[in-house]
């Protein structure tokens, strides 16, 4: 069964280095002289938050926060539990959340408000791919890597059940909605 699922790549290992290193040059460009946070997402966004900040050439710290969402391997439910929380005090600084990919939005639209609470200087939010037509909340998306269709993909920090992150590209799986 585990070795039925097929994959078929869309977006090849080139264009997403090329893609992060201009959003680097723009975030760059953006937080010049400013104290910035990158908040990574776990656990999809540690292979995208991995390359865009060594391709950064502002000075950075790097934290990350974990949360479980509730509803099935495929579809998010927006409810959702803390399981673990920043270690860096973000009160008065410039934090970019990292995301792998942006769905519905509802699992980000709940780590902002949370993260807002904390009273940061400003928060903004990078993704790696972003399905918009999937988004029900609203949430402050300033810089995005693809838009990509509705369709349940894996590679480059995405997994399905866990599998697949290590792929160098993104992939669809095939076969299914
Ligand atoms: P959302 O709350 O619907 O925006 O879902 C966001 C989370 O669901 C992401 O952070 C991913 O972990 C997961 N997710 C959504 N779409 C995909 C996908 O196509 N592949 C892998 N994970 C996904
Ligand atoms: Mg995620």
């Amino acid at each position: 069964m585990k070795n039925k699922i097929k994959i078929k790549k869309i977006i090849s290992q080139a264009r997403i280095k090329r893609r992060i290193r201009d959003l680097s040059e723009q975030i760059s460009k953006d937080y010049a002289g400013r104290e910035l946070i990158l908040v990574g997402i776990l656990k999809g966004s540690f292979v995208f938050l991995s390359d865009l900040m060594r391709d950064l050439k502002v000075d950075h710290q790097v934290d990350f926060i974990s949360v479980a969402s509730y509803g099935s391997a495929t579809k998010a439910s927006g409810i959702v539990r803390m399981l673990k929380d920043l270690s860096i005090n973000i009160q008065d600084k410039e934090v970019l959340i990292v995301e792998d990919v942006i769905d519905s939005g509802l699992t980000l639209s709940y780590i902002v408000k949370n993260l807002l609470t904390r009273q940061p200087k400003s928060l903004n939010m990078v993704a790696l791919l972003d399905k918009k037509k999937k988004r029900k909340a609203l949430i402050p998306l300033k810089y995005v890597g693809f838009e990509i269709p509705d369709e349940f993909v894996v590679g480059y920090g995405l997994d399905f059940n866990e599998r697949f992150r290590n792929l160098p590209f993104i992939a669809k799986l095939e076969g299914r909605r």
